[in-house]
């Protein structure tokens, strides 16, 4: 996969980049509208490729759609309903090379071909939200491009559990 980043041509180093500054960004902030706004302007900015970057909190038992980037997108999604549900339902990374060929994948926007979703778990261990990238490319994303942005959802967990946070 080639990276058209201005920044980094080499996708080591832009995960690097892309955890160091999501560190900087949740760096004495407290709010989690304003540390997830600003994670999802970070990503979408950095990573080449991509038409949607946000995230979804379980809130009342359903997945509400948090700050993003992008054209505007479904406002609630069940459990077990598209990558995202499944992804809650099943508490795992989801790695969708062709949406097309997944099972009741959700289209919010007609362009998107290749999704990548990413749990993340509250301080005790929960999960309660998601990261959820898409790309009109299909095949954008692979398990290599999971392993580089852990560091990043591991950042922003750990800044939950320094701020006692337990929803986004
Ligand atoms: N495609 C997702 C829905 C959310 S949008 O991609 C922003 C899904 O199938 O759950």
């Amino acid at each position: 996969m080639s990276y058209s980043s201005p920044i980094c041509t080499d996708p080591a180093e832009l995960y690097d980049l892309l955890s160091t500054m999501a560190g900087g960004l949740l760096d004495g902030e407290t709010d989690s509208v304003s540390a997830t706004a600003n994670l999802s302007a970070l990503i979408y900015d950095l990573l080449p490729d991509l038409n949607w970057a946000g995230f979804y909190r379980v809130k009342d038992d359903v997945l509400v759609l948090g700050p993003f980037q992008g054209k505007p997108a479904c406002n609630r999604i069940a459990k077990g309903k598209g990558v995202c549900g499944i992804a809650w339902q099943t508490d795992r990374a989801q790695v969708v090379p062709d949406v097309h060929q997944f099972p009741g994948h959700i289209a919010c926007d007609g362009a998107s071909n290749s999704e990548l979703v990413i749990p993340i778990h509250d301080p005790s261990g929960k999960f309660c939200a998601l990261l959820d990238l898409d790309s009109p490319k299909i095949g954008r994303f692979t398990e290599a491009e999971l392993q580089g942005l852990l560091p990043l959802i591991n950042r922003l967990e750990d800044w939950m559990v320094q701020g006692n946070i337990y929803s986004l």
